[in-house]
């Protein structure tokens, strides 16, 4: 990497924030699209009349799944097209309640742009048809009718290997940058580290193109490292990493969370990104606590950081309207791809839903780290029975978080250099203005790709040589 001034890394993440806007526009070119074509935008002008209206009244209206309507109600409304109004507060975890009392609204003037295809000469929705790939979309609009999603899978076979690509390349900058020195390293109190040290075992439940596993397992030449996914498409991607990095203490193995099974008990299990894509994640939690842990072993998730309120989410996630195009063609069609499926979607693996969820799955020790990711949450907990009882809080697990940063200088650098980066206020003078935004409040223009973390991989992808 070249070495850059202040000035020109400044450049560089002004840079970044604009190309992610990009980004942005995509995702809610494709809502403006699925809208268009359900009719949704015309119904509630000239139907529903204006009118405040539920996403049950307009699924209802629309003859179309609640679920599916609701997320881009959500969605066209992060980015500012719809007016929406908060009902009853209820957890955005996708159910029935999440959100049914939430009313919605096009204003006339919106509907002039989005609605009026008959003497508008402003009308423009017709415009976004090209902009999705076409299968996709249509795949999409299936599933307001039937409110069953699609698999990972489906879409690599439509896409090839290029669509799990693109999501080891998002996602895959800060897995490699981060993963071993900024979040294993603090597991369980370093326990996790030793362990694979020393020849322990770990799985990457829904390891998708299998970046972190073939990055532990070339972290960590003693341990024994397994992946499952039920993409083979992706895994295929993993296989061939691993094979052209000379990586041989890792293996891929086709399967779904909830029902894959192991001869061997993992030291530790993480899955990344993956829970709130999953159509039962209830179920995977409950195989990783009963059957694929050892007792006291750790579960590590990685998963958005959204609060448990959709009005909460649109004051502090700059990059909503973009996760709800990803929740559409991605995250709540893979949570729905089974007609169980309890359809979380890009937002709905909360810490509410978390905590619960993980509890009712037998977990103990539940715990919230703060890695400074702005984009992510990390739950660490442990299955029962270990041999000491970690009575852990949020001190002490921020603290080793901290080591952790101090340790890495390679991290540390990076991540102070990021726009993001709330460090420690130099006491100097108190008139100096803060140098980095508050990460907590304002993650957008950053954006978290596909619940990617790119906030932080803003900071990792300055790490030049170890990327
Ligand atoms: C956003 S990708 C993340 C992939 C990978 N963990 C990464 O960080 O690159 C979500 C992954 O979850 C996987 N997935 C979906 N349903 C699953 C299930 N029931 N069990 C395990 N993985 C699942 C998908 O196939 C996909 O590879």
């Amino acid at each position: 990497m070249a070495a850059l001034t202040p000035a020109e890394q400044k450049q560089v993440r002004r840079t970044s924030g604009m190309i992610w806007s990009y980004k942005t526009g995509q995702m809610v070119a494709l809502q403006i699209h699925l809208a268009d074509r359900i009719n949704l935008f015309k119904a509630m002008a000239y139907e529903l009349n204006y009118e405040w209206v539920t996403a049950n009244q307009v699924a209802k209206h629309l003859g179309l799944k609640r679920r599916w309507v609701m997320e881009l109600l959500r969605g066209l409304t992060a980015a500012k097209i719809l007016e929406y109004q908060e009902g009853n507060e209820s957890v955005n975890d996708g159910s029935a309640s999440d959100g049914a009392t939430d009313t919605f609204r096009i204003t006339p003037v919106v509907a002039e742009v989005v609605a009026n295809e008959v003497d508008s000469l402003s009308f423009n929705a017709g415009a976004f048809s090209g902009g999705v790939d076409p299968m996709l979309a249509d795949k999409i609009i299936e599933s307001f009718h039937t409110g069953v999603g699609f698999t990972y899978e489906s879409r690599s076979l439509l896409g090839g290997e290029q669509s799990a690509e693109q999501t080891k390349r998002m996602l895959g900058v800060w897995t490699k940058g981060a993963l071993v020195d900024e979040v294993l390293a603090v597991l369980n109190n370093g326990k996790v580290t030793e362990a694979l040290e020393n020849g322990g075992a770990i799985l990457d439940c829904g390891c998708g193109a299998g970046v972190a596993v073939n990055t532990l397992g070339a972290a960590f030449p003693n341990a024994t490292v397994h992946g499952t996914d039920p993409d083979g498409v992706a895994l295929g991607v993993g296989r061939k990493d691993a094979k052209n990095a000379n990586i041989n203490n890792v293996s891929f193995f086709k399967g779904f969370g909830e029902s894959y099974t192991s001869d061997i008990k993992y030291d530790a299990v993480i899955c990344m990104d993956i829970v709130h894509d999953t159509p039962r994640p209830d179920l995977i939690l409950q195989n990783i606590c009963k059957n694929l842990l050892k007792p006291g072993g750790t579960l590590m998730i990685k998963d958005i950081k959204s609060t448990g309120s959709f009005k909460k989410n649109l004051e502090t996630m700059g990059n909503l309207p973009m996760i709800y195009g990803f929740s559409l063609s991605m995250c709540l069609a893979s949570a729905t791809s089974t007609p169980d499926g309890m359809g979380l979607g890009t937002t709905g693996f909360n810490p509410i839903v978390a905590e619960r969820m993980c509890g009712e799955a037998g977990f103990v020790n539940f715990h919230q780290h703060d890695f400074r990711d702005p984009a992510n949450l990390y739950y660490e907990m442990q299955s029962p029975g270990g041999s000491t009882s970690m009575t852990r809080n949020a001190t002490s697990a921020s603290m080793a978080s901290k080591k952790a940063f101090k340790k890495n200088s390679a991290v540390r650098n990076a991540i102070k250099r990021s726009p993001l980066y709330k460090g420690k206020k130099k006491k100097k003078s108190k008139k100096k203005r803060k140098k980095y935004p508050d990460l907590s409040n304002n993650p957008g223009p950053y954006f978290c790709a596909c619940c990617a973390g790119l906030n932080l991989m803003q900071v990792t992808c300055q790490r030049g040589s170890k990327m």
